[in-house]
């Protein structure tokens, strides 16, 4: 007996019957959006090489969460601009630092939206790199978890619904869920940079937050972009710590590392969609060489595709825009 062909083109005849097949659909609920904050007023600064995205001033914050919320993008995650930085990295974790100050002005402004906080000392350290150092110019893990620590409390007691570290030291998850939970934070989650390798693609990150190390590299800390299983031991190690969203970053050379993340331990996991990627993708548009519409739309579709339930992204605003059209 003879069984009919299978013939895939049979459903992509129309756009009703694509959308009644489609597997994976992407929302601006997905999306967290960063944001670069600093000090000052009236403060609006276009990042060079992230066309788009803007260093701001406190006073700017309420009319971007409104703009972000209009949008249907539920969350930002904030990057601190200090006005000083010292070996110490002491702005990380000042009762009255930018990031600090940032969340009281969102939180002053609108309480209900979500503010997520990136833990590092990178851009509050003299020197650039992720952590303390010692008289050999290598970063002191456990003396860093201790900053680390500070840091977070700092976040939530000005507001934070979530903190993220994103310095890769080992052990930062505990030492940070031990610090919340006995200063009373035990409400507040950890996203977790799990998956964070030592990334070419972070050098406009770099430019909008000046936080380049001033010497050496981060391969000493963040992960090797040879490996995939290693991958699994951090983000294993990072659950077994406390942690409540697991990350792989950058995204896109990492698709199927976000996809082993997602099938070994089945946790919230968010991709972050780096700013080198961002920068590529503006560049070519720019010059006219893609279709920057359909391939945004198109690259954060495959995040989703690959495992991810949280975006992390620049394109954010443009993206919901974009969705928000085509309903
Ligand atoms: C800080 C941090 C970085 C990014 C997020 N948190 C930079 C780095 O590790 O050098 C990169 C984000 C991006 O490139 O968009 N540790
Ligand atoms: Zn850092």
């Amino acid at each position: 007996m003879e069984f009919p062909a299978y013939r895939p083109r049979r459903l992509r005849r129309t756009e009703a019957l694509r959308s009644l097949v489609r597997e994976t659909t992407l929302s601006p609920a997905d999306f967290v959006y960063p944001l670069f904050v600093m000090f000052g007023t009236g403060v609006r600064r276009e990042v060079p090489s992230m066309p788009g995205v803007y260093n701001l001033s406190l006073d700017q914050l309420p009319a971007e969460i409104d703009e972000l919320k209009a949008l249907g993008v539920p969350a930002v995650i904030l990057f601190g601009i200090p006005d000083a930085k010292d070996e110490a990295g002491s702005g990380a974790y000042a009762e009255e630092g930018v990031v600090q100050e940032a969340i009281r002005a969102i939180k002053a402004h609108d309480p209900d939206f979500t503010v997520i906080t990136d833990v590092c000392m990178c851009e509050y350290t003299s020197h650039g790199h992720c952590g303390a150092l010692d008289e050999h110019g290598c970063v002191m893990n456990d003396v860093t978890l201790e900053m680390l620590a500070s840091t977070a409390v700092s976040h939530a007691e000005a507001g934070a619904d979530m903190v993220a570290p994103s310095d890769m030291m080992d052990g930062r998850v505990g030492a940070i869920r031990s610090a919340l939970d006995a200063e009373g934070y035990s409400e507040v989650p950890i996203m977790a940079y799990s998956a964070k390798y030592a990334s070419a693609y972070y050098g406009p990150f770099r430019d909008a937050a000046d936080s380049a190390p001033s010497f050496g590299d981060r391969r000493a800390y963040q992960m090797d972009p040879a490996n995939g299983e290693e991958a699994l031991r951090e983000t294993g190690l990072d659950i077994a710590e406390g942690a409540d969203i697991v990350m792989v970053k950058p995204a896109l050379a990492y698709m199927d590392v976000i996809r082993r993340v997602k099938d070994e331990f089945g946790y919230p996991t968010a991709a972050y969609n780096v700013s080198g990627e961002y920068a590529m993708v503006k560049a070519a548009a720019r010059n006219g060489w893609i279709d920057e519409r359909r391939l945004v739309l198109e690259t954060l579709t495959g995040f989703k595709r690959a495992g991810a339930d949280i975006i992390i992204t620049y394109h954010a605003k443009d993206a919901a825009r974009w969705l928000k059209e085509g309903e």
